[in-house]
């Protein structure tokens, strides 16, 4: 039997709120995992928080806390976000929990003993903001220290330094040898042109003077680890009871790619004899109005909201819709409004409901057998194929977006062949030939509707499920024979109406979709 596919989000910093930047993620890995499991994969779903470092100190000496009562206040909050968005994760990590501070430790042990580890004194650059110490090359070129860096001070410190230089040619040849290590792969490219500069040790130690709030060195307990070789480890800590490791993928956005996913962790884990994980999936990064978004920039907690009014789904298809897999995208007001107006409400949800009227009016709601079988049919039949064909190729990918625009490619011909056929005509015709026409067409668009309701269920779970309960329809668990053009839906009986996609936020209108 094939291993569980094993993939993890990013950890979140457990510093601030859940933002879009977050949701997206979560988001995206979810999609994947359900469509893997409905593809008849075994998968383990893994995501969870980041909760040491300076600044959640900080934060908890302002507000007058422990640490540890603030995260636990923190990851409430980000678990009630995978609730509310539907996420199917199968396990979440928290970053103090005992499984994982007692891996940390085994491994600082481990290379500690191997001699990968020393204690070294440096004079450098900090930056307090990434908690990071910076080289010169990190200095914008007109010499002054990049926004995101915060206020930069030289501090001279003693620490323990892991032999991260002494990996370098292992992990260029591993890049080599694995073009699709990193996904999309100009990714992997402008890493390897980073590692053309060689690479310094690297620092993996805070002294407890300056952070108590941290994993303890297992070999000088006046030091505590640093946050990416503490953060990094819980793709291994979470699965090593299980056996799971390597990771298949990690999905993670494009600002931690270099160096931590695509140079430190492969390192570690090379250092401590363990597999590199097989791929590294780096997303954009989403703007709000074209900003970044972020927690320091404010614009993007509200984006949330769209999950109350509009629902997880909808929220959900925006997201994968909306954003190619490794370039950056914008969220908008007006680009959300308008996809659930015309994708989801017009695009969709009419078209559920132009055949529930039908079949209701037409055959007491029990989805009439095709009688018929035209040019238009057979293009309609031929479109799926091939839609299935691609849907499969871009998912292969993860290209989400494109599977995406070819799914609605078909749901507007659809469209386009009830109007062609204009089956409200055809019911007034005494025509026994139209008859035939009229029962092909509304068998033809209810089981073209279960193909759409069955391949979209990892993007729309609930969404989904309730299209095809309304025609009548069982939700399968997986795509097993499901997702071929068949009769499945002859005989079921369809409910009156349903609305998928119900107008928001005008006072006054009836609902459509
Ligand atoms: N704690 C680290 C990750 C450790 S993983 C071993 C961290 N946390 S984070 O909260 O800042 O970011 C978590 C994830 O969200 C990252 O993959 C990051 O790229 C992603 N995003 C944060 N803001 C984002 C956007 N505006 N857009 C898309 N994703 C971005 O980094």
């Amino acid at each position: 039997m094939l291993r569980p596919f094993y993939i993890t989000t990013a950890i979140d910093y457990a510093n601030g709120s859940p933002h879009l930047g977050h949701a997206y993620e979560k988001v995206l890995t979810d999609v994947i995992s359900r469509h893997l499991r409905m593809s008849g994969r075994q998968v383990h779903f893994l995501t969870g928080l980041d909760e040491h470092g300076q600044k959640v100190q900080q934060t908890a000496l302002k507000r007058d806390l422990e640490p540890q009562v603030l995260v636990d206040e923190v990851a409430a909050v980000f678990q009630r976000m995978l609730v509310d968005l539907d996420i199917s994760h199968d396990d979440y990590i928290r970053t103090t929990e005992p499984r994982h501070q007692k891996v940390v430790q085994q491994f600082l042990q481990k290379l500690f003993d191997q001699g990968l580890i020393y204690k070294g004194q440096k004079t450098d650059w900090y930056s307090t903001r990434q908690e990071q110490f910076l080289t010169e090359r990190d200095r914008s070129p007109d010499g002054s220290w990049p926004e995101i860096y915060g206020e930069v001070t030289q501090t001279t410190e003693e620490n323990y330094y892991f032999k991260l230089s002494q990996f370098q040619p292992w992990l260029i040849e591993h890049l080599r040898a694995h073009p699709d290590f990193i996904t999309p792969r100009f990714r992997q490219n402008q890493v390897l042109e980073f590692l053309k500069d060689p690479l310094n040790d690297l620092c993996i130690s805070r002294p407890k003077t300056r952070l108590t709030w941290g994993i303890a060195l297992p070999f000088d307990d006046a030091y505590v680890t640093y946050v990416w070789f503490d953060a990094l480890t819980n793709y291994y800590s979470a699965v090593a009871a299980k056996g799971l490791w390597p990771a298949d993928v990690h999905v993670i956005g494009k600002d931690i790619l270099s160096p931590p996913h695509a140079v430190y962790w492969p390192c570690m884990l090379k250092a401590l004899g363990l597999e590199p994980p097989r791929q590294l999936l780096v997303h954009g990064w989403w703007t709000v109005n074209n900003q970044k978004a972020s927690k320091s920039a404010g614009n993007a907690a509200d984006t949330l909201g769209f999950v109350a009014s509009h629902g997880a789904d909808a929220f959900r298809y925006y997201l994968c819709r909306e954003m190619v897999v490794g370039q950056d995208a914008d969220f908008s007001k007006t680009t959300f409004e308008n996809r659930y107006k015309a994708d989801l409400g017009n695009n969709l949800g009419n078209l559920v409901n132009r055949l529930l009227n039908m079949v209701g009016r037409n055959y007491a709601g029990a989805i009439p057998a095709a009688a018929a079988d035209e040019e238009l049919e057979r293009n309609l039949r031929q479109l799926w194929q091939d839609t299935v064909r691609k849907y499969d190729a871009a998912f292969a990918e993860y290209q989400l977006s494109h599977a995406l625009e070819s799914l609605w490619v078909f749901i507007s011909a659809m469209n386009a062949y009830i109007e062609a056929r204009a089956p409200w005509k055809l019911a007034k015709s005494t025509d026994l030939a139209d008859r035939a026409r009229l029962d092909s067409c509304l068998a033809h668009v209810a089981e073209g509707l279960r193909l759409v309701g069955t391949i979209l269920t990892p993007v729309m779970p609930a969404t989904c499920g309730r299209l095809l309960t309304h025609i009548g329809r069982p939700v399968p668990a997986g795509f097993e024979g499901q997702l071929v053009w068949s009769a499945a839906c002859t005989g079921s009986k369809v409910a009156e109406n349903c609305i998928l996609f119900p107008q928001i936020g005008v006072p006054g209108e009836t609902p459509a979709g």
